[in-house]
């Protein structure tokens, strides 16, 4: 089993990634985003509680996330590997994510840690903003609010993975083919 964390700021190239690496390498994408996003059409609860603090740019509370992903890792016993896009983003969703694949004998292979200047960050996302109806893009305030929390407890999930050495850090900078092969480059070392 090939467990993938796809790692970076909001706006580096995570989604669009991992649409490419999941039909590669035959993984199942978990993005944590994307079910909230689903929450939150369904007007279920936990999205209307999840689309207040997302619409500040802060994170949602760690039990909420784990919970997510811990059904999600029940829900597909059949797969191949994961690929996690925007989960984990604290050192507690580390902490847990690793106890839920110890529980299924497996572990994290490799962090894909992807590199992107603010500006470029924030220029994709107004940029989306234009057409994606993700309210958390429209609002360059509210995107720079999401850049700082990352900063600040999010970049420590690189530093937790590092000290097993498990980071690659990427260029995200560039055509979306050129970043593929550097993922792919790091990616092929654990495919036999
Ligand atoms: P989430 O949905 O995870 O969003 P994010 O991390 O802010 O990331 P984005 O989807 O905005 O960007 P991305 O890195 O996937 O880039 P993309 O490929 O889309 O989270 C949203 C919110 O949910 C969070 O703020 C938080 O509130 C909550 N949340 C989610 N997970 C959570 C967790 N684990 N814990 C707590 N809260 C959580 O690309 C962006 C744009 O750039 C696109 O338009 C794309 O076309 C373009 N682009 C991509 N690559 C390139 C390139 N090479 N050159 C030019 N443009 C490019």
């Amino acid at each position: 089993m090939l467990n993938i964390i796809l790692f970076g700021p909001p706006g580096s190239g995570k989604g669009t990634q991992s649409e490419k690496l999941i039909a590669k390498y035959g993984l199942k994408h978990l993005s944590t985003g994307d079910l909230l996003r689903t929450e939150i059409a369904a007007q279920t609860p936990l999205g209307i509680e999840a689309k207040a603090m997302m619409d500040k740019g802060l994170l949602v509370p760690d039990e909420v996330v784990i919970g997510m992903i811990s059904s999600a890792l029940e829900a597909n016993p059949e797969a191949n590997g994961f690929l996690f896009d925007g989960f984990p983003r604290t050192e507690a969703q580390s902490v847990a994510l690793d106890g839920l694949l110890e529980l299924k004998e497996t572990q994290i292979a490799l962090v894909l840690s992807l590199e992107v200047s603010e500006e470029e960050l924030v220029k994709r996302l107004l940029n989306r903003g234009l057409t994606s109806g993700r309210s958390d893009d429209t609002n360059e305030q509210v995107i720079r609010a999401r850049i700082v929390e990352y900063h600040n407890k999010t970049s420590v999930v690189a530093d937790y993975y590092r000290k097993f050495d498990k980071v690659n850090n990427i260029k995200g900078e560039g055509t979306v083919d050129e970043i593929f092969a550097l993922l792919c480059n790091e990616v092929d070392k654990y495919v036999s």
